[in-house]
């Protein structure tokens, strides 16, 4: 059986409480809601990926507990193949502690657990079905040599690579850049990847700019409620796709889902332009930001706008 998308990423279960702003150092304050749901970066894009309809595969390390078992049932439930999803005695189940604001901005820590445990071994026994797949995606949210690794393997194969540099901290190893088909950052990533300061879209043309220097051959930088920009290495026109306007609820795991439907278009649509496919990306990502939650609030391919899939 030939595979869609295959993401070799974070499974993280959040826990997300809303508040009405931001607690600051030291402070506590008092929440409206909780609610515990799906999350990572990696699984949130396969899972969108799969509620589009593409057939997907999650790489990924969950720990031998409650959350896990309970992850891999939510994989198993939403029709993943779940091969390559292991459990580990080593390390707990990752974890995301949330706090969403009434402005629908949020604040995460991340305590990646098990997640640190994915190990070449693993990519290795995954290799079979990593060369049969279309697409690649890979984060920063598990070992960052072990993304690089995962992304060179795809490479060999002739596999597409989309490398979502989420949650970038620190300059990375400059083979990212180029093992990868298509990069995509956020203005923050941006921002800590080039050095420049990504406020206004002027600026997020400057970085786009510097990210095709550092050698990538497609860049897109998300830009929230700007919208996207686009550029590819060959002629460096750079190109502005608007956003939806919305009133944001949460905007956690947006960007998730804007890279998990754009592998589906780029694996699944080879017949429309990655212009459109942006344009449809930004539009999927769009509906989720007005719902609460992470992949609670992703819309399956029913739920969605029909011209999505015209
Ligand atoms: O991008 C959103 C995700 O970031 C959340 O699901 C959380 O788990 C963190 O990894
Ligand atoms: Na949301």
């Amino acid at each position: 059986k030939s595979i869609d998308v295959v993401v070799v990423g974070s499974s993280i279960i959040d826990l997300i409480s809303y508040t009405q702003r931001q607690p600051k150092p030291g402070e506590t304050i008092k929440g409206s809601k909780f609610c515990k749901g799906f999350g990572g970066k990696g699984a949130n894009q396969c899972v969108m990926a799969r509620y589009m309809g593409a057939e997907c595969v999650m790489v990924s390390k969950l720990g031998k507990d409650d959350f896990g078992n309970e992850y891999m049932k939510n994989f198993k439930d939403i029709g993943m193949i779940t091969d390559y999803v292991k459990q580990t005695a080593e390390a707990s189940t990752a974890t995301a502690a949330i706090t969403v604001s009434e402005d629908g901005q949020n604040c995460i820590v991340i305590v990646t657990g098990a997640c640190d445990l994915i190990s070449e071994a693993d990519l290795q026994a995954a290799e079979s079905v990593i060369q049969k797949s279309k697409v690649m995606i890979c984060q920063l949210e598990i070992n960052v040599n072990i993304s690089l690794f995962a992304m060179k393997m795809a490479k060999k194969h002739g596999v597409k690579t989309i490398f979502n540099s989420a949650p970038a901290e620190c300059d990375i190893d400059p083979e990212f850049y180029t093992v990868c088909d298509i990069f995509c950052a956020n203005e923050t990533e941006a921002e800590i990847l080039t050095g420049l300061n990504v406020v206004s879209l002027d600026d997020g043309k400057k970085a786009v700019t510097a990210l095709l220097d550092k050698g990538c051959s497609t860049v897109i930088l998300t830009f929230g409620e700007h919208g996207s920009l686009y550029a590819t290495a060959k002629d460096r026109n750079i190109v502005h796709v608007p956003s939806f306007p919305v009133v944001p609820v949460d905007t956690t795991g947006a960007g998730d889902a804007f890279l998990g439907s754009l592998a589906y278009y780029v694996a699944c649509r080879p017949d429309i332009s990655i212009l459109e496919a942006i344009k449809r990306s930004n539009r999927v990502a769009a509906i989720t930001v007005q719902y609460p939650g992470t992949q609670l609030s992703y819309k399956k391919r029913n739920e969605l706008p029909k011209e999505l899939f015209e």
